[in-house]
């Protein structure tokens, strides 16, 4: 049977939202491609034969999505000139294997068994001399090779890279360009002279390119366009965007692939209890089951405070009653006061409030957000979010309040 006809699909385009996909755009990132970009398209036309970048930054800040979407700028600008290889290190793990993939895109039905690094190496020019085209090589995870005796292989092949034309002497003049893309934490591995001598090095890092991490602006911006690639137009609340990019910039380091994740599993369980729309009860669900959210133990509740319990059941309610992701502190004083008089507690002034909100927040980190802006004309405000669902909480709340 085919899916209920009243079923209500939101999330029409769910491979968009796929790491592997190259979207159009990259926003927040669009300065990058267009200066790699150009720095490319000079080199191609310049009468250099080598060149290299290296893109260096934290998991999942666009590194691999930059990479590839440059390549497709190159390959539209200059069409047939030039091939583009791209290899994730991480998964050949291997130089050899690493040369075989390359050898692979430029020509997939040569025969690569038998042949050795050197061979390979030389087969790789070969193939593009004969072609007549330039190459745009990206090593991806390129520190993933710098391990034992591979490290120094891995050295080698930068410095063969790096040489190519030396040993081209009789060949037709190709071009070769590399990008390399270096996580942060694998950085140091360059530096080892043990597997790359200077000379290499400063040849190969010449032009580094150093991408700093999202914050929740930028998040929110991605998250906003891809969910305009994957999901029914004006279904996914601006609210759940940023719930999610508030959570992965504060508790996720900006890593855009979380981010990604979570809004297309928040999708899906929309999809999944037909709602019509993803909204941030949804992204609540989900991020409270999210592998990397810290366990929220509901025994933990039972070590507040009875104030701060009833603070916290006002922040509850006053984000249901609002039916959104955020409520600002004025939002929640209001039925704090009112829930202050059902539990017989005396309610505070708003600069201990203040204090107990920010207090809640480094006790439930990671549970409730609690941000204090600098933006507004009528000074500072306060927003507060809460990534798990309300529901049950409140539940949870009312049964530690009414023992
Ligand atoms: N500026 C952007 N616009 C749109 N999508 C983006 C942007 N930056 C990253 N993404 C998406 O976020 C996800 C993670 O990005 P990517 O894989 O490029 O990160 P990375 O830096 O290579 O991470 P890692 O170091 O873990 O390999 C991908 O789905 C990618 O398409
Ligand atoms: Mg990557």
């Amino acid at each position: 049977m085919g899916p209920c006809l009243s079923a209500k699909r939101i999330l029409l385009r769910p491979e968009t939202l796929e790491h592997d996909f190259v979207p159009d755009d990259l926003p927040r990132r669009e300065e990058e491609r267009l200066r790699l970009r150009e720095a490319f398209m000079e080199f191609y036309s310049s009468s250099e034969l080598f060149t290299s970048w290296v893109i260096i930054g934290d998991p999942g800040i666009g590194k691999t999505v930059l990479s590839k979407r440059v390549l497709r700028d190159l390959e539209k600008n200059l069409q047939k000139r030039i091939l583009g290889a791209y290899v994730n290190c991480r998964l050949s793990r291997r130089v050899y294997m690493v040369l075989g993939e390359l050898v692979k895109h430029v020509a997939p039905s040569v025969p690569r068994r038998g042949l050795s690094r050197f061979d390979l190496f030389n087969v790789f020019l070969e193939i593009l001399s004969e072609k007549k085209r330039n190459a745009l090589i990206i090593l991806d995870e390129l520190g993933s090779l710098f391990w034992g005796q591979e490290g120094e292989k891995a050295g080698e092949l930068l410095y063969n890279l790096s040489r190519f034309s030396e040993k081209t002497a009789n060949y037709v003049k190709i071009k070769i360009g590399v990008l390399a893309i270096i996580a942060s934490h694998d950085e140091s591995s360059l530096y080892n002279p043990q597997w790359i001598d200077k000379p290499t090095r400063i040849s190969f890092m010449k032009n580094e390119l150093r991408l700093r991490r999202y914050d929740k602006d930028d998040l929110f911006e991605i998250l906003r366009y891809r969910a305009s690639l994957a999901f029914l137009n004006g279904s996914v609340s601006d609210d759940a965007l940023e719930l999610i990019a508030t959570y992965v910039a504060e508790q996720q380091g900006g890593n855009a692939r979380i981010a990604i994740d979570i809004l297309k599993d928040a999708g899906r369980l929309a999809e999944k209890r037909n709602d019509g729309f993803l909204g941030a009860e949804h992204v609540r669900l989900i991020l409270s089951r999210h592998p990397t959210m810290p366990r929220f133990d509901p025994e933990f509740l039972l070590s507040l405070d009875r104030h701060k319990l009833v603070l916290l059941l006002a922040i509850v309610r006053a984000l249901k009653r609002k039916n959104g992701g955020f409520v600002t502190r004025v939002d929640v004083e209001k039925i704090y006061r009112i829930t202050c008089e059902e539990y017989g507690e005396r309610p505070r002034r708003t600069t201990q409030l203040i204090k107990y909100l920010k207090e809640l927040g480094y006790e439930l980190r990671g549970i409730i957000q609690i941000e204090v802006s600098g933006k507004g004309q009528r000074g500072r405000s306060t927003r507060i979010s809460i990534n798990v669902p309300l529901g049950s909480l409140e539940d949870r709340i009312l049964k530690i309040l009414e023992e």
